[in-house]
Formats: structure tokens, C-alpha cells, sequence
């Protein structure tokens, strides 16, 4: 009881000017009433003990508030509510419940996105692992059947050395993405933007790159643009862009045709891969540039390939203020493109 009389008054306080101003008003209104300070003895008990009351009732209100703040803290700590709708303070209290509605939002919303994260990266370090093992797997399974004896019989043995080597550059190529990716989302990947001849440039890339159409029977066809026009980008990091848009082309066209397009417009250039291949269903088209995604993981990974590839292009291109756009039919085929400042 003398306890909570004592914590009451001490919450009462930050009261004290409010106090001195009742004071100040009770004493001028006994001066009004009574006309002289005769009773002056009695009336100052009784101010003292009117204040004391006073002061007792403002610090339990304090108090209570002070402990409706308390609770609706506690209670987000440990998650009772699932809305901030869910939050109620009292009337007095009504200035301040926005905030904590507001603080109730931010703090589930981190709460959130942490988890996800954590997901991403488990989910990304089971992926690593798991496409690390096919590699390996198969190169010790190689070397095992070699050191068991295939090594001296010559119909075989070459071969199963060119597998292992093929594994070892699929090995490389991982790794090298999963560097690429590491690099981009850490920041740490250093671009330079310089102006450049689209044409010369697709030219280059285009003749370079004709040689492994051929051994599809595909054509890889460029459509150019006016030698003039420059422009804004990094060449090397293009470079990996059009190398992994212009392979997935390949890989997944079986006939027909590979076309690259560059083309002028008013503020930029669009350059375009289109094919004539197996296309992408619409379902998959969201999520062909998630990191591992692929639509028909049995084909890809016959091919060669991991999913990083576009994952890395988007993340180029973003660096470059564009965007990838994609458009795709199944069975007739599929077009990506992006544009370059002028
Ligand atoms: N031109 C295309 N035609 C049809 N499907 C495509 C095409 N380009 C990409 N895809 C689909 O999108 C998926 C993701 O492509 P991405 O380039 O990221 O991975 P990948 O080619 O399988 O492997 P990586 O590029 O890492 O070697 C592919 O697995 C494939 O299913
Ligand atoms: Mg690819």
C-alpha cells in the first residue's frame, strides 16, 4: 500500500509545474473567497494535503499508461499480435499508437525479410552443394574405373579421360559464375562504362561465335545497325551477357536459326537474341532469371549448364540501367533483349 502511494507519487513528478500552477490558482482563489490570509494556517494543510491527492491520482494515471506501453511492447516481442490492427492503446495514449502500429510494421517486416534471406542462402548454399557433387561424382567415378584397370584397354581408356576433362571444365565454369554472382551481389564487381561501336562490336562477337552454330547445323545471323552509333556500356560484361543469351539460344534450338538485332531509337539501342527453339512455357518465364532455376533441369544440366547464366545477365544489365525483357512461345521459340544508352 505505502509502496505503491510512494511509486505513484514518484511517477507524479514530471507533474510538478502543472502542480504549481493549481497551487498558484487555488491560492489566489481562497484570497478571492475569503477576502484576507486569517485562516492562512489552515489553508495551507489544507493546499499541502489537496496536492498530495492530486499528485497521487496524476502519477497512478501516469503509471498505468506507462504500463499499457509496456504490455503492447512485450507483446510484440513475442509475437501475440498479427496485425497492427491488433494494437490498442488507450484514449490518452491514442497520439502515440500510430507509432507503435508504425514500429509493429517495420519490426515484422525485418522479421520477414531476415527469414528469407536465411532461406536464400540455405536454399543457394544446397544448390552449390549439390551441383558440385555431379562434377565430382562423375570425375572420381572415372578415374575410379581407369585406376581399376580401364587404363590399359585403349578402346576406352581416352574416353574416360575426355569425360573427366569434361567435367572438370563444367567444374570451372560453375565456379567461375558462382564467383561472377558473389562479386555482383557483394558489390565488389567493378564496371567500366565507356561509349562504343554497337556494330564493329556485335560484328566481332557475332563472327566468333559462328563456329559453334555450325556444329548445330543453326545459323547465327546479325542484323546491323549504322556503323556510327555509340553505345554506353561495359564491353567485357556485355560480353558475358551476349555469351550466355546467344548459348542458351543454341542449346535449346534444335533447328532453324539464331538472330542478333541491334536496333537505333531515340535515346537508346535495343539489341535483341531471338531462336527458333523449344521456347518457354508461360508458368516459367517469371523465374527463368532466379539463380538455379531451370525449366527442364534433366536438359540443362545434359547440356551443361547450371542455371546462373541468366541470373548473371540480369544482374549485368540492371548494372547498365536496363532491363531483360523476354518473350516466348513454346515450340516456335524465344527472344530476349535489352537496351544500351545512347
Ligand atoms: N533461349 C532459350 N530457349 C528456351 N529456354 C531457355 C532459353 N534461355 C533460357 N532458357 C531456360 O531458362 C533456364 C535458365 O537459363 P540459364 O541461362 O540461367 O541457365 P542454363 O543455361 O540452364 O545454365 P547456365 O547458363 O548456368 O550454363 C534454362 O535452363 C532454360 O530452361
Ligand atoms: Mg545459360
Amino acid at each position: 500500500m505505502w509502496s505503491d502511494i510512494k511509486s505513484n507519487l514518484s511517477s507524479a513528478q514530471v507533474y510538478v509545474i502543472e502542480l504549481l500552477i493549481i497551487n498558484l490558482f487555488i491560492i489566489l482563489l481562497i484570497i478571492i473567497i475569503v477576502g484576507s490570509l486569517a485562516l492562512e494556517e489552515w489553508l495551507i494543510i489544507l493546499l499541502i494535503f489537496s496536492s498530495l491527492i492530486l499528485l497521487y491520482f496524476l502519477g497512478r494515471k501516469r503509471k498505468r499508461e506507462f504500463e499499457e506501453i509496456k504490455l503492447a511492447i512485450n507483446n510484440i516481442r513475442q509475437n501475440v499480435y498479427k496485425e497492427p490492427e491488433d494494437i490498442k492503446l488507450g484514449k490518452n495514449l491514442s497520439i502515440i499508437e500510430n507509432d507503435v502500429k508504425q514500429m509493429f510494421e517495420k519490426v515484422k517486416e525485418d522479421i520477414e525479410s531476415m527469414k528469407r534471406l536465411q532461406r536464400a542462402r540455405s536454399e543457394f548454399l544446397g544448390n552449390v552443394s549439390h551441383e558440385l557433387r555431379t562434377p565430382i561424382f562423375a570425375i572420381q567415378g572415372y578415374l575410379e574405373t581407369l585406376l581399376g584397370g580401364a587404363i590399359n584397354d585403349d578402346k576406352v581408356n581416352k574416353y574416360f579421360l575426355e569425360k573427366a576433362n569434361q567435367h572438370t571444365v563444367s567444374l570451372n565454369n560453375l565456379l567461375n559464375d558462382l564467383i561472377d554472382i558473389s562479386m555482383i551481389e557483394s558489390g565488389e564487381m567493378r564496371m567500366s562504362f565507356r561509349y562504343f561501336k554497337i556494330n564493329d562490336y556485335m560484328k566481332n562477337f557475332v563472327n566468333e561465335t559462328a563456329h559453334f552454330a555450325n556444329e548445330k547445323n543453326l545459323e547465327l545471323i546479325y542484323h546491323p545497325v549504322d556503323e556510327r552509333l555509340q553505345l554506353f556500356g561495359d564491353k567485357d560484361r556485355l560480353r558475358q551477357v551476349m555469351s550466355n543469351l546467344v548459348q542458351n539460344a543454341l542449346k535449346y534450338t534444335e533447328k532453324g536459326k539464331i538472330e542478333v538485332f541491334v536496333e537505333e531509337e531515340e535515346k537508346s539501342g535495343k539489341i535483341t537474341v531471338k531462336d527458333t527453339g523449344i521456347g518457354i512455357p508461360r508458368e516459367d518465364l517469371s523465374r527463368i532469371f532466379e539463380r538455379f532455376y531451370r525449366v527442364d533441369k534433366a536438359r540443362s544440366r545434359a547440356e551443361g549448364g547450371t542455371g546462373l547464366g541468366l541470373a548473371i545477365v540480369k544482374h549485368i544489365v540492371e548494372a547498365h540501367g536496363s532491363k531483360v525483357e523476354v518473350k516466348s512461345k513454346v515450340g516456335e521459340g524465344t527472344e530476349f533483349s535489352f537496351r544500351l544508352k545512347k
